[in-house]
């Protein structure tokens, strides 16, 4: 299956995209995700649709320390700290809201992630919410764990998704 998103493109209109709750996501995909670009700090997908865009999601890489993690999380982990991708941004348009589409970028993001990990280590996903409600998102069914020192930065093994997409056909 094809990625539903496509590489940050600076001629897709991003001054119009509003996700209503967190000016600041409306703001870094207008002004500042270009930037992150082009400095090698942060990978943006869009998702576009007739030229609009629809939701966009931001990469970065990180790490995660043993004591960050649930008990479970832990087992037969390192004692050193161990490679993330970090989920540093991820916004849908107002319009858009409740249809399901954050759940198809959250796919996407796994899919970026299993090739990712084709090429080096990720051991976590790490996502820092933006609010409670945000992180009660990624806590539902996509299974992520707060931190145990942080109740906004989510944590979740890559050893399901990535055994998942293993075993998934090719097409
Ligand atoms: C949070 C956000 C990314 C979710 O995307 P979305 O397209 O609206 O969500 P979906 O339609 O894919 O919802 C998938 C499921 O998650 C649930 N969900 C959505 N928001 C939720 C929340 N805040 N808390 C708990 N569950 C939530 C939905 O009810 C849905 O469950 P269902 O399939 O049983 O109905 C989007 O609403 C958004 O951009 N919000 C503003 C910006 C933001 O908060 N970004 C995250 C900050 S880090």
């Amino acid at each position: 299956m094809d990625f539903i998103t496509v590489d940050f493109d600076k001629s897709i209109d991003r001054s119009a995209f509003d996700c209503q709750l967190h000016p600041a996501l409306n703001t870094y995909i207008a002004l500042h995700a270009g930037q992150d670009e082009k400095r090698n700090v942060s990978r943006t997908f869009m998702y576009v649709e007739d030229e609009v865009l629809l939701g966009y999601y931001t990469l970065a890489n990180a790490s995660v320390a043993l004591d960050e993690l649930s008990e479970e999380q832990k087992k037969k982990m390192p004692r050193y700290p161990m490679p993330a991708v970090l989920l540093s941004r991820l916004a849908i348009d107002k319009g858009m809201q409740g249809n399901g589409l954050g759940q198809r970028l959250m796919s996407d993001f796994f899919r970026r992630v299993y090739t990712v990990s084709k090429q080096s280590g990720v051991a976590f996903v790490v996502v820092d919410a933006k609010d409670q409600d945000a992180a009660n998102y990624y806590r539902g069914k996509l299974g992520f764990v707060p931190s145990t020192n942080n109740p906004l930065r989510l944590v979740l093994s890559t050893a399901t998704l990535i055994q998942a997409f293993k075993t998934q056909p090719a097409g």
